[in-house]
């Protein structure tokens, strides 16, 4: 009996193996989304840079959907002064009440910082900013960006260091991707209309072209495919923050967050979200 269980369990994993993905590549496992030749793809598809320049900005989009997974994606922002520049590394499903869950990095004048900007939208609805600032400079060298999504919780993480932790609240009512199935997508683009000091400070097309890098690209991630289950690949994905992430969150909370959604009463005069009212925020475990 325990024999015939444990085979069929290793061999559930074997045939399931095939919808897991590990490592990455910008070559096998993107498409080009915009930008034609600014997406410049080298070392055999290990690194990437994008380039905005006064025509256009460029972007990829990764050929598999995938569901619940770890994404890590080493990133040099654009250098300099990088006003009206957003740089976005995102999962997003298509279609309407998309689910998403953003990382986008606003850039700045020379010597101002970068912000550092999160969201997650679940069934369409958004509004759940998070911004910090970096307690590095991310255009002096790469460092490594990660968004780890399961159906119980995301971590959005910098340097392995965990900046945001979001719980699954679908059980006050709070909506929360676990069904639909999401692309990678990393562009460089024109937000000047909003992104830096609130859409005051405009690109300067004088320094163009703006380039950003990007390389090692990882995926630890269950492929979607109709009828494969990545509840499976998920299971071993619950682990919360060990003792000493919690530690290094708390730290970051208490010193690099310039907003938090939960914390907006005046944008929320009429009454917090559901999850950030005191009753209904969970300990993170
Ligand atoms: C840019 O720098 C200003 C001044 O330090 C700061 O207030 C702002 O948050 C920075 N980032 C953006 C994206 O505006």
């Amino acid at each position: 009996m325990a024999t015939s269980s444990s085979l069929f369990l290793l061999l559930s994993l074997f045939l399931s193996f095939k919808t897991f993905a590990w490592g990455g590549n910008f070559n096998k496992d993107f498409d080009l989304l915009f930008g034609d030749d600014r997406v410049d793809i080298k070392e055999e598809g290990k690194s990437m840079s994008l380039t905005l320049d006064k025509y256009s900005g460029s972007g990829i989009i990764s050929k598999n959907e995938y569901l619940f997974g770890r994404f890590d994606m080493q990133i040099k922002l654009v250098p300099g002064n990088s006003a009206g520049t957003v740089t976005a590394y995102y999962l997003s499903s298509q279609g309407s009440n998309h689910d998403e869950i953003d990382i986008e990095f606003l850039g700045n004048l020379s010597g101002d910082p970068y912000l550092l900007s999160t969201n997650v939208y679940a069934n369409g609805n958004g509004g759940r900013e998070m911004q910090y600032y970096l307690w590095f400079d991310p255009t002096e060298d790469y460092h490594i960006y990660s968004i780890d999504w399961n159906s119980r919780r995301i971590i959005i993480l910098v340097d392995n260091i965990p900046i945001r932790v979001m719980r699954n609240r679908q059980d006050i009512g709070v909506p929360f991707p676990t069904k639909q199935p999401m692309r990678i997508y990393t562009t460089l683009w024109n937000g000047d209309s909003w992104a830096t000091r609130w859409g005051k400070v405009k690109l300067d097309l004088s320094n163009a072209p703006f380039v950003a890098g990007f390389k090692n690209f990882n995926a630890n991630a269950c492929i979607a495919k109709t009828g494969e289950d990545c509840k499976v690949f998920n299971g071993g994905q619950n682990k919360g923050l060990d003792s000493e992430s919690k530690q290094k969150w708390k730290v970051v909370l208490s010193k690099w967050v310039v907003y938090d959604y939960c914390r907006d009463f005046r944008r929320y005069a009429h009454g917090l979200p559901y999850e950030c009212r005191k009753d209904n925020v969970l300990p993170v475990v």
